[in-house]
């Protein structure tokens, strides 16, 4: 079970891509790493050469005497007590405008609200009242002010691709800028140890083009599709009349409580569990058949359903496009 759903998730081709900044923000962070890379690398290439050097050359060898001293010498002591401070104080500059490019002051709004939840994430975004779970639109080529909360633990928002990394921490709300150069998904992942569950924490953002995010944002305005099958009401029924409502909202019915992902838009989504599968019928009957098997400690119970039941919540479920 376990392979089948690393299966599927490498199916979507994913891979934490933290080399390849795509955002101003991003790309400051990765230059300043390529620019300290190089003056490391130098810096170790001539101790290392240096250290080796003296190896060969000065090795002791019968009946020699001890070689000259060199201590309390100014000249030496300033040299080598500068050059190491001139280093420091350049890579400090170099932080500091990185951090200034990287980071800039928070949006007095923000566009989205991101909060972590163990082990997904949820967005609100306050402008359009619209409320997603671990998949999240933004428009391409434009910055977007991010609220980054969380209701347990500390999270860590790590989306290597878009921006720096940031913690979410219960109570003290952070902020953080989303900017994406070009349309595109992108991949995060929760990167602070939170749980069981941590490692199966990702999420997608997704950059579209203006008109595209006009028209996902539309989209996931409106209220819950009907179901339309037979099938697909009795899994409606049964998602009332056991306790999945307790925790999962569907706009336009009568459940309204967010402790879970809300599933308004639930067949949008391309992914499942936070990424631990790709959003299929088949992977929804497996997650419905024990979700705890899929996740194990997700806080989301077996509910034992029946076979019968799951097609029912399935067909549901996959109305809610
Ligand atoms: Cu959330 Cu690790």
């Amino acid at each position: 079970m376990l392979q089948n759903s690393a299966h599927s998730f490498l199916a979507l081709g994913s891979v934490l891509r933290v080399l390849n900044p795509d955002s101003p923000q991003a790309r400051s962070i990765f230059d300043l790493g390529v620019v300290s890379g190089i003056i490391f690398a130098i810096i170790f290439v001539i101790v290392a050469g240096i250290i080796v050097y003296a190896l060969m050359r000065f090795r002791w060898r019968e009946g020699e005497p001890d070689p000259y001293q060199l201590a309390g010498n100014k000249t030496v002591e300033i040299v080598w007590t500068a050059i190491p401070c001139l280093i420091v104080v350049a890579l400090f500059a170099l932080t500091a405008r990185t951090m200034n490019l990287s980071d800039p002051p928070p949006a007095p709004e923000p566009d989205l609200v991101v909060t972590g939840h163990q082990w997904w994430w949820e967005a609100r975004y306050p402008k359009s009242g619209i409320v997603v779970a671990n998949e999240f639109h933004i428009p391409a080529g434009k910055a977007v002010s991010v609220r980054l909360e969380s209701t347990d633990v500390l999270h860590e928002f790590w989306l290597p691709e878009l921006a720096r990394k940031i913690t979410a921490v219960p109570g003290h709300p952070n902020h953080i800028w989303l900017q994406a150069d070009k349309p595109g998904t992108y991949r995060g992942i929760c990167s602070e140890f939170c749980g069981t569950q941590h490692a199966w924490m990702h999420f997608l953002i997704v950059a579209e083009s203006e008109a595209q995010f006009a028209a996902w944002e539309n989209a996931q305005r409106q209220p819950a599709a009907k179901p339309v099958s037979e099938s697909a009401e009795k899994g409606f029924a049964l998602f009332q009349k056991t306790s999945c409502w307790n925790c999962h909202a569907i706009n336009g019915t009568t459940a309204d409580v967010r402790v879970g992902p809300d599933l308004t838009h639930f067949a949008s989504r391309r992914q499942l569990g936070a990424g631990i599968a790709a959003n299929t019928p088949e992977n929804l009957r497996r997650w419905l058949a024990n979700p705890q098997r899929i996740k194990p400690g997700v806080k989301m119970p077996d509910f034992k359903f029946t076979d019968e039941q799951i097609t029912q919540l399935v067909d549901y479920f996959e109305t809610l496009k």
